[in-house]
């Protein structure tokens, strides 16, 4: 990873967009690595507004561990890096499109959360917030989000299903997380993409905006993507990167 670690050493700006495989290894399941959310039949409708309207029960049986047991994850390798990186001085920001809110929980300053997450939830009908602790606590009070048979969807009183701030297929991206992704993009003169397929734009186009303006793009990712040939390099292994990031920027104090 030498190449990789100069390169953050000399740059002048460093940007990171992150996907569901950096949190594989607080052992959240990624969506299509081989042991993939999206391997399971149906899996594709858990994120999607039209089943959500249709039947709410396919998101919270599907998120039960995903999402409303997230407090029981804690942040990996690959969050402790950055957060490292960001205490060196060399990560201007991440641009995330996981939703586990795990970048924030290491401690990372300017963290870019493009396909929102479930720090609120909002009735589909009337529109009222409540908070993501409210909704899990909702969830418990009732025995989870799926119980064997009728799964428990937390309603409103005015009857509405509350759904989460995260983007589901179908709707638009949080507009000034994006905005705020596609400026760090086009400024990083080096952008690393880590753990994610590269498959669900716009989120996959942000480094391209990097080699638009002249950037140079480093992947870590088990899979190959698209942008393979246009980076400097793919490394396979996310604990392989975390490894040599916090072992060259180890001065920087975590606490
Ligand atoms: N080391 C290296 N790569 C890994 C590791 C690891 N330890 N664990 C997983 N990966 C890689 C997988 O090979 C896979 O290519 O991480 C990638 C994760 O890709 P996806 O599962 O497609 O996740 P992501 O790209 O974040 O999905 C994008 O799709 O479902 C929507 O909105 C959802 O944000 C999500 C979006």
């Amino acid at each position: 990873m030498t190449e990789l670690i100069e390169a953050l050493k000399s740059a002048k700006k460093v940007g990171v967009l992150t996907g569901a495989g950096v949190s594989t290894l607080c052992g959240i399941p990624d969506f299509r690595g081989p042991q993939g959310l999206y391997r399971q039949p149906d899996a594709e409708r858990i994120f999607d507004i039209d089943w959500f309207d249709r039947d709410p029960s396919v998101y919270y049986r599907g998120c039960r561990e995903l999402v409303y047991g997230l407090g029981d994850f804690q942040p990996g390798p690959v969050h402790t890096a950055l957060v490292r990186l960001e205490r060196a001085g060399r990560l201007a920001g991440i641009a995330t499109q996981n939703i586990d809110m795990l970048h924030q929980k290491a401690g990372s300053s300017h963290v870019y959360e493009v396909h929102g997450s479930p720090v609120v939830h909002a009735c589909r009908h009337c529109g009222d917030v409540k908070t993501f602790d409210e909704i899990v606590a909702m969830i418990e009070a009732n025995g989870g989000a799926a119980k064997l048979g009728e799964p428990y969807v937390p309603r409103c009183a005015c009857g509405g299903p509350y759904k989460p701030a995260i983007t589901f297929f179908g709707e638009m991206l949080p507009e000034a997380a994006f905005r705020s992704a596609q400026e760090l993009a086009i400024s990083s003169d080096v952008f690393l993409v880590l753990g994610t397929s590269l498959t669900v734009h716009p989120a996959a186009g942000l480094p391209r905006l990097t080699l638009q303006a002249g950037g140079k793009v480093f992947i870590v990712n088990g899979q190959p993507t698209s942008l393979d040939d246009y980076a400097v390099r793919r490394y396979p292994d996310l604990k392989e990167f975390a490894d040599a990031v916090c072992a060259a920027f180890a001065t920087s104090p975590l606490s």
